[in-house]
């Protein structure tokens, strides 16, 4: 396991790009691979999550060739033409792979088994086994809620009406595509929008999805059995990857950096307003539209925070980017509050008892709700020096790679592997832009 030692070195500057959106990588893999022809993507992830996507995607018939960084080609199968994978399919560490997954294949005629590493392994499946159950498919899983798991698909799926316990595009995204291979319409109801990255690629491929709002929430609904058409997805920067930069440059006094080409698809963009709440200098230029999506440059330059509460934090915007969030608030002046946020305990760790750990470790005053957190600020930098167990958790090791950079004392954390599966370019990527970060190990 290479450890990462952050340490304090200089005002962060310059201009780089972070790499494409997680979220919509996988799903420009998937989705072409349910067109009928060649597709083209441009800007695709190539971190393990995304990688893993792809396997599975081959494994069911998909033709995915590599043309050159973040472009590729995929020759898709068509709705309903997925081929049953010869062998389990591994998904790494990626909770969206396979909850998609399992959506896409629960209304094929196909029997796919799934695992995964021990995080997850450790991951609620139940939330996308109770609709897709529903529907007709028939999963097994580990204690009826854990990988590894087997999906027997259908092809005579039900449409549903479903409203999903929790917030989860995940979840929305797993029941409405496999209405894609249903007759009729399938509806999900959420109580509070979540991401709709899926609902926008569907409908430039030609899909009939239709989005009312209703009560702070949205009604999604589509029409199965569409014809797919091919198209050209341009993947824009991923705002949760562009987080880790935006805290790192606005804590360590005298930052300038910009960052250029990222989504701002506003069902992500919380972090923006959240670190704006606590004084951050954040400019966006540029803006203009790329495959869909909103995108524009960031600018970020170095200010004083102060404490944040819920009422700056919009965890319907945001969610990936609490654990580099409550870093910023352990330099902060101030104690901030985070309340709302249980589903962080079933993210790639249980990530409000990592951070508390590895804040208290680094000399932070820490209080850990069942629900949240509580960060007393240091009003500068944190006393630092304290060892960082990730968990398999990317997020884990790159928010404490950020906390390094306004630490007194180095830290520590104890494995740099998980930043693959979504940001293999951030040491390099940090270290361009001027922060301490060693690999050691
Ligand atoms: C994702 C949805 C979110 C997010 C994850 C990616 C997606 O998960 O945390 O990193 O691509 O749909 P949930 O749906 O579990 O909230």
């Amino acid at each position: 396991m290479p450890k990462l030692l952050a340490t304090s070195r200089k005002a962060l500057a310059g201009t780089v790009r972070v790499p494409g959106d997680k979220s919509i990588s996988h799903r420009a893999l998937m989705l072409s691979t349910l067109a009928v022809g060649r597709s083209e993507v441009t800007g695709l992830l190539e971190g393990e999550d995304v990688l893993a996507t792809a396997a599975a995607m081959r494994a069911m018939g998909a033709k995915i060739n590599r043309l050159g960084e973040g472009h590729y080609e995929v020759f898709g199968v068509g709705v309903g033409g997925l081929l049953e994978p010869d062998d389990v399919i591994d998904m790494g560490n990626s909770g969206t792979s396979t909850r998609l997954l399992m959506g896409l294949v629960a209304s094929h005629d196909i029997t796919v088994m799934m695992t995964g590493d021990a995080s997850l392994r450790g991951r609620p499946m139940g939330r996308v086994i109770t609709p897709l159950s529903s529907i007709g498919a028939e999963i097994t899983a580990r204690d009826g809620r854990f990988l590894p798991l087997a999906v027997q698909g259908t092809d005579e799926a039900l449409p549903v009406d479903y409203t999903p316990p929790v917030a989860s595009a995940q979840v929305k995204s797993a029941v409405l595509l496999a209405g894609l291979n249903t007759l009729g319409r399938t509806v999900v109801r959420e109580k509070t929008a979540t991401r709709d990255h899926t609902e926008r690629m569907l409908t430039a491929m030609g899909a009939d999805v239709r989005v009312t709002e209703q009560a702070g929430g949205r009604v999604v609904s589509i029409e199965g059995l569409p014809e797919l058409t091919p198209v050209s997805f341009s993947v824009p920067g991923d705002i949760s990857s562009a987080a880790f930069v935006l805290v790192a440059a606005s804590i360590v006094p005298g930052s300038d950096v910009t960052l250029e080409g990222v989504g701002l698809n506003p069902l992500r963009t919380g972090i923006l307003p959240a670190l704006r709440s606590m004084g951050a200098d954040i400019e966006i230029v540029n803006e203009s539209t790329l495959g869909g999506e909103p995108v524009g440059d960031i600018r970020v330059r170095a200010a004083r925070l102060k404490a944040t509460s819920d009422v700056g934090v919009d965890p319907s915007t945001m969610i990936d980017e609490f654990p580099v969030l409550f870093c910023a608030a352990a330099v902060a002046e101030g104690t901030s509050r985070f309340m709302g946020l249980e589903e962080l305990r079933v993210k790639e760790s249980d990530r409000l008892a990592a951070m508390a750990a590895g804040l208290a470790a680094n000399g932070v005053k820490v209080e850990e709700t069942p629900d949240g957190l509580i960060v007393h600020g240091m009003g500068g930098k944190v006393p630092g020096g304290g060892a960082v167990q990730t968990h398999l958790d990317h997020r884990i090791a790159m928010s404490f790679a950020v906390l390094g950079q306004m630490a007194k004392s180095p830290v520590t954390i104890d494995d740099a592997a998980p930043i693959q599966t979504s940001f293999p370019s951030f040491i390099d990527l940090m270290a361009d832009l001027g922060a301490g970060l060693s690999l050691d190990g």
